[in-house]
This record gives C-alpha cells, sequence and structure tokens, in this order.
C-alpha cells in the first residue's frame, strides 16, 4: 500500500478515534440554586496510598466515583489489595492469596495518573521495596519528582532507574532532617510521599519546606488515626517519630477545595447567585478573596458559601501560590471569569508556568488573552462566542466547560475525559443548577 493509502487510513481511524470520545454541547445558561460539593480528590489519592502501610481493613467514605480513583484501585489491586467501591465508599483489605510481585506499580497504570508516584513511599516503608513507574509529563507541565526521590534517598533508600521504573529497595528506613523545598517551592506529593515512608522508619523525620495543603493536613490526621506520630501537619515543618506498625482506619474525605472554587468561577462567569455546601470554607480563603475583589459578595457559612456576583466584574491581579495562597489549579477556571471583567488582568502562575493550554481555546472563543511565559494578560470582553473547543486537561476542562456557559450560543467541549478525571457527575450538578448541558456520548 503506497503512502498516500497509509496516510488516508490512518487519518479515517484517527478521526473515528477522536470521535469516539464523549463530548459535552452547552448553551449559554443562567445558574441558580444549591451545589453539593463530593469528596476531595486530591485528598483521597494519598489517603488511598496510606493503605499500604497496613494490612488491616481501611474504610474511606465520602470518596469521589472519578476516573483518577479507579485508576488508583486499579494500582492498588496490582499492589495486593482488594478493594470495595460503592456508594463513595471504599473498603481496603489486604489479598490472602499474593504472588511476591505486588510492589511493581505498571507503567500502564501510572502513566495515566501522576499521583500513583505517591504510592512509592509507604511501599518502601511496609514492604522495603518497591518499583514504581515513572509518571510522565504532562500538558501543565514536566512534572519532576526529584524532591520525591531526593527525600526517599535521605531516609535510606537505595533508589536505580530501570527502564521508565523508579526501583527502591531498603534494609530499614532511618529517620532524617529533610529539605523538602524546590524550585517552585513545595511539594504536595512529595510531602506526601515522605511522611509516608517517615511513619515506619526509625527515629525522629523532621520535613522543613513541607507543603502546607489542607490534603496533607488530611493525611496525617489518617495517619494519625492508624497509629502513626506526626506534628507540625498545615506548617512547613513536620515531625514524624517512627513507629514498629500501623493499624486500620476508617474516615471521611474532607470536601474538594477545588471543585468548589470551580462553582464559584462558574457563578461570576455567568453572573448567577450560587450557594455551594458541604465544603470547608477554611480551605478557600484566597479563592473567596479573588471573588470579592471582583466584585463578588461571598457571605460564609459555617459549611457553605453563597455567592452573589452583582453585575460587571472588576478584574484583578492573580498569582498562584502554594497553600494558603491562589490555588494553580483554580488558574483556568477564573482566567475565564476576567475574561468578562472591565479592565485588564493579570495571572502569573508560578507552580506551572506552562498551565495556559487553555487560553488559545478560551481566545477562540472571543477572549482576549496573551501569554508570555509564565503571566497572561486578560482584556476584558463583554461578550464570549459559543465555538468547537477541545479540552487538554482537567482543570482546563472545567475552565471551558464555565466559558460555554457563560458564552452567546452553543459551545462543544471535546474530550471531556479530561472533565471525568476530576469532577464527580459534573453536567448533573450543573443541570440541576438550570445549565443547558448534556453529555453526547460517542
Ligand atoms: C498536586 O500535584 C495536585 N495533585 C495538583 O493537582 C496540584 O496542581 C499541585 O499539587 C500543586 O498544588 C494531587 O494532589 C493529586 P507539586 P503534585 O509536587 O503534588 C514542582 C489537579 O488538577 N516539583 O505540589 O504533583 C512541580 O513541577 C492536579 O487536581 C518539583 O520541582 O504537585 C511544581 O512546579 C494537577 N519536584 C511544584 O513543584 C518534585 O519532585 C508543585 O508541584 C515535585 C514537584
Amino acid at each position: 500500500m503506497n503512502e498516500k493509502k497509509v496516510f488516508n487510513l490512518w487519518s479515517i481511524v484517527y478521526g473515528l478515534w477522536f470521535d469516539s470520545m464523549d463530548k459535552f454541547i452547552i448553551h449559554k445558561s443562567s445558574l441558580k440554586g444549591t451545589v453539593k460539593i463530593s469528596g476531595s480528590k486530591n485528598a483521597s489519592l494519598p489517603i488511598m496510598a496510606a493503605t499500604l502501610l497496613t494490612d488491616e481493613e481501611c474504610v474511606i467514605k465520602n470518596v469521589p466515583d472519578l476516573m483518577d480513583i479507579r485508576t488508583m484501585i486499579k494500582i492498588l489491586e496490582v499492589l495486593g489489595k482488594e478493594i470495595k467501591f460503592q456508594r463513595n465508599v471504599l473498603i481496603v483489605k489486604a489479598k490472602k492469596r499474593t504472588s511476591g510481585k505486588e510492589y511493581v506499580a505498571p507503567y500502564k497504570l501510572v502513566r495515566t495518573m501522576r499521583a500513583s508516584f505517591c504510592c512509592l513511599g509507604p511501599l518502601l516503608a511496609k514492604r522495603k521495596k518497591a518499583s514504581v513507574a515513572f509518571p510522565g509529563g504532562c500538558v501543565i507541565g514536566v512534572r519532576p519528582v526529584d524532591l520525591h526521590l531526593k527525600g526517599l534517598r535521605e531516609l535510606g533508600a537505595s533508589i536505580v532507574v530501570e527502564k521508565g521504573y523508579c526501583v527502591a529497595t531498603t534494609k530499614g528506613l532511618i529517620g532524617k532532617h529533610i529539605y523538602l523545598g524546590g524550585a517552585f517551592g513545595s511539594s504536595v506529593l512529595a510531602t506526601a510521599n515522605i511522611v509516608m515512608a517517615a511513619v515506619l522508619a526509625r527515629g525522629v523525620t523532621l520535613i522543613e519546606h513541607a507543603a502546607c495543603e489542607p490534603e496533607i493536613e488530611s493525611l496525617v490526621f489518617v495517619l494519625k488515626k492508624m497509629g502513626a506520630q506526626v506534628e507540625g501537619q498545615g506548617t512547613p515543618l513536620i515531625k514524624v517519630l517512627g513507629v514498629k506498625v500501623l493499624g486500620g482506619v476508617t474516615v471521611e474525605i474532607i470536601p474538594d477545595r477545588i471543585e468548589a472554587g470551580t462553582f464559584i468561577a462558574a457563578s461570576l462567569a455567568t453572573n448567577s447567585p450560587l450557594c455551594i455546601e458541604d465544603i470547608n470554607p477554611w480551605h478557600l480563603t484566597s479563592v473567596i478573596e479573588t471573588a470579592r475583589g471582583m466584585g463578588a459578595q461571598c457571605v460564609v457559612g459555617e459549611s457553605s458559601i453563597s455567592v452573589n456576583p452583582g453585575g460587571a466584574m472588576k478584574s484583578v491581579n492573580l498569582t498562584t501560590l502554594p497553600y494558603p495562597g491562589f490555588p494553580t489549579d483554580l488558574q483556568a477556571q477564573f482566567m475565564v471569569c476576567l475574561c468578562l471583567a472591565e479592565g485588564i488582568s493579570l495571572i502569573t502562575e508560578k507552580i506551572y508556568p506552562d498551565r495556559f493550554m487553555h487560553v488559545a481555546e478560551i481566545n477562540r472563543m472571543g477572549a482576549c488573552v496573551r501569554r508570555n511565559g509564565p503571566y497572561s494578560i486578560i482584556e476584558g470582553r463583554d461578550k464570549l462566542y459559543g465555538a468547537e473547543v477541545m479540552a487538554s486537561d482537567l482543570r482546563a476542562s472545567a475552565a471551558l466547560v464555565i466559558a460555554a456557559l457563560a458564552a452567546q450560543g452553543k459551545t462543544q467541549v471535546l474530550r471531556v475525559y479530561h472533565i471525568d478525571r476530576g469532577y464527580d457527575k459534573i453536567e448533573d450538578k450543573l443541570r440541576k443548577l438550570g445549565a443547558k448541558i448534556k453529555r453526547v456520548k460517542q
């Protein structure tokens, strides 16, 4: 078959594959009412990895039903766990029969979800050996793991890279004073990995420049319920006194602050008053302050926020920072709001300087965003216009959905499998608020 025919065949197959993905069809919508937020994806994943630290049963409640959660379930099953997941409750037990290979997290699963790399620490601590595929980069950035490896080596792990796998062994981890700050500040999953390794290490581990995110606090809360001795969680200095063994646990996952922030952005962009419930408002201070700075009224309850945009939004300058700064995972969503604000805004992306894949797609909807390295300058416009746009990653796809709800006319958001990774039934939640959104299964 000549080259031309091969190319034509390939492009037909690619086109069929490309169209074989679900898409959203969305029309301009006003929203109204109350939305209940699910459990946090980014709190669930390290806690699921922590079950590797014990052979006893762990019951984890309020787990969101997401693709990333199901991927982590598959990884834990390969690593020797038996798992039941029903109605947002995970029951994790140790398999009775094992093959002896339950320390290898395979590339075919790890490459689909970088967070699986945080199995390395607990595996090493509990089984003294681990082989976890190196996670690749992704569209938001290179995603290095040097801090993870640095911390584990300081605890006494010997780590080699073999055929794309990170193969770690130890005779027994020993507590150490570890500085975990990197070029971009603290690292959430590196902190999680090192804490989970240190809880079974001999002696005291001090982790300096630890991540302060709520997801780290919730992980440590669970580890302490399992019998670990940890203090300083939520601050840049975490102290761990190693213990010999950890027991099972029953725990509930904290609310997803990024999902909550996504709905705040949807409220601002569509100029719709919303009540967002089942949240911890303390995890959203920087986001609430930003919404207020844009002119919205935010009334904070014990576990809710009522947002009333009140008309035209004001431009603001946004810089993403480690917690408690403005979260990088809400940068794309709030960019859409700023595209509809009066005046010029500046976004500085300090965590993932390349996290602007959404800019080109938003500009195709009539926005005026100029990216320059880690900066994006946004000239506010009166309107956005519906178009066929393509999701590139989890949070960018959420931003495109928000843009579609605010835009004139009809928008098709392609490749919504990205959004399924991190939002539990988002179209159902939006439809209940009055959104004109439907999923077209390909
Ligand atoms: C967590 O990723 C979140 N994922 C990300 O959310 C979030 O964007 C990120 O933290 C920052 O808040 C989960 O919790 C599962 P990092 P993580 O290590 O831990 C650099 C989403 O949309 N770095 O805190 O992998 C890194 O390049 C996802 O839900 C190193 O240099 O991120 C980045 O610039 C996307 N060396 C900065 O640190 C390392 O060894 C922060 O990354 C590790 C990270």
